[in-house]
């Protein structure tokens, strides 16, 4: 019996996906033929591409500051030893937040509601050879236009392989829920954000308002923040579909257990920390991480007041909902939840 098209392509991607794990751990294979693979290799002023900068790079003025990115790395691998079992297998479709720089050798997960926005724009004057020079002169949709920036699921496996092996990987993270109260307000009390009232707020409304008003099953336009934490812990949610990306935790949309990256900057010190991976890539590269001035910024102080309408129950529900997040980046409980 033939097999169908659909079949073989099942089985193509099965093979694909163990090829990507097993050449991602095999450390050495054929570095003469990787090199072509590389569109062009950048070593900055000290003759090393920022992951060997990294790695075997002058200590010189920075040794807390590696010191700190080393105890980082050293949690995240002691959380991933002690609460992954099982290893999952990287497909490509894993790989669709991790945003490619070729030209200086950066992998950048993208997490939305942590300076991404700042961040895909850096990465686009670093790989736009000349096009932009700084990055706030790039509009802030411009910074999110898929075809701008290249991520890792695009490459072939060997590709892949390669990069994940020999360019600095890097992620930033936040307080698990302060970002999901920043999502919230920039999704959900904005009255521009029409897209979003339709995909997320109708449902959320017809589900989990009693006595919704006609206008507001119409437009979604008003959910509380209860009505969106319940939305979050009901299984049914996340049976229909994956969380979307501004909501789903850092652990999902990373896979930090699995790609092991070299940098965990956070939110909390955000200039100081990529401040520290442009150096890495060489003061050559002369570009600056913009700063930021925004006072409507979500905080924790702003957050505790969203969660004093939510029962211990539910915050105690939605804590465990993220609670990989805080173990594999440090952070705490938060005071102002009441759990116990
Ligand atoms: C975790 O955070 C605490 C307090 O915020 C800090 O003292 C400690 O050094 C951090 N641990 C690691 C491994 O980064």
């Amino acid at each position: 019996m033939r097999q169908s098209r659909g079949q073989r392509m099942v089985l193509a991607t099965c093979l694909g996906s163990l090829l990507l794990v097993v050449f991602y751990f095999q450390s050495s294979s054929n570095p003469a033929a990787e090199d072509r693979i590389l569109k062009s290799s950048w070593h900055g002023k000290s003759g090393r591409s920022p992951l060997q900068a990294l790695y075997h790079g002058d200590q010189f003025e920075q040794s807390s500051l590696q010191a700190t990115h080393q105890r980082r790395r050293d949690l995240l691998n002691k959380v991933c030893n002690r609460y992954t079992r099982k290893r999952r297998l990287l497909t490509p479709d894993d790989l669709r937040h991790l945003v490619v720089d070729d030209v200086h050798g950066l992998l950048y997960c993208y997490v939305p509601k942590v300076a991404c926005t700042n961040w895909k724009r850096v990465m686009m004057v670093l790989t736009g050879q000349g096009k932009y020079q700084d990055p706030l002169e790039i509009p802030a949709n411009e910074a999110h236009v898929a075809s701008n920036l290249h991520t890792l699921s695009e490459y072939s496996i060997p590709e892949i392989n390669y990069r994940l092996r020999n360019y600095l990987k890097f992620i930033f993270v936040r307080e698990p829920l302060e970002r999901l109260v920043s999502a919230y307000r920039n999704k959900f009390t904005r009255s521009y954000n029409t897209a979003f009232h339709k995909r997320y707020g109708t449902k959320i409304i017809r589900r989990h308002r009693q006595d919704p008003s006609d206008e507001a099953l119409e437009h979604g336009h008003d959910v509380r923040f209860e009505e969106f934490v319940y939305y979050l812990l009901d299984p049914q949610t996340q049976r229909e579909e994956p969380f979307n990306e501004h909501w789903e935790r850092v652990h999902s949309l990373c896979h930090p257990c699995i790609i092991h990256y070299d940098v965990v900057g956070k939110y909390e010190t955000l200039a100081k920390d990529s401040n520290y991976i442009l150096r890495l890539v060489g003061a050559d590269a002369g570009v600056k991480f913009p700063s930021s001035s925004k006072t409507t910024r979500t905080n924790d102080d702003m957050t505790a007041k969203f969660f004093q309408n939510i029962s211990p129950f539910y915050q105690r529900r939605l804590f465990n909902l993220y609670k990989m997040d805080y173990l594999l980046f440090n952070y705490s409980i938060p005071t102002y939840l009441r759990t116990r």
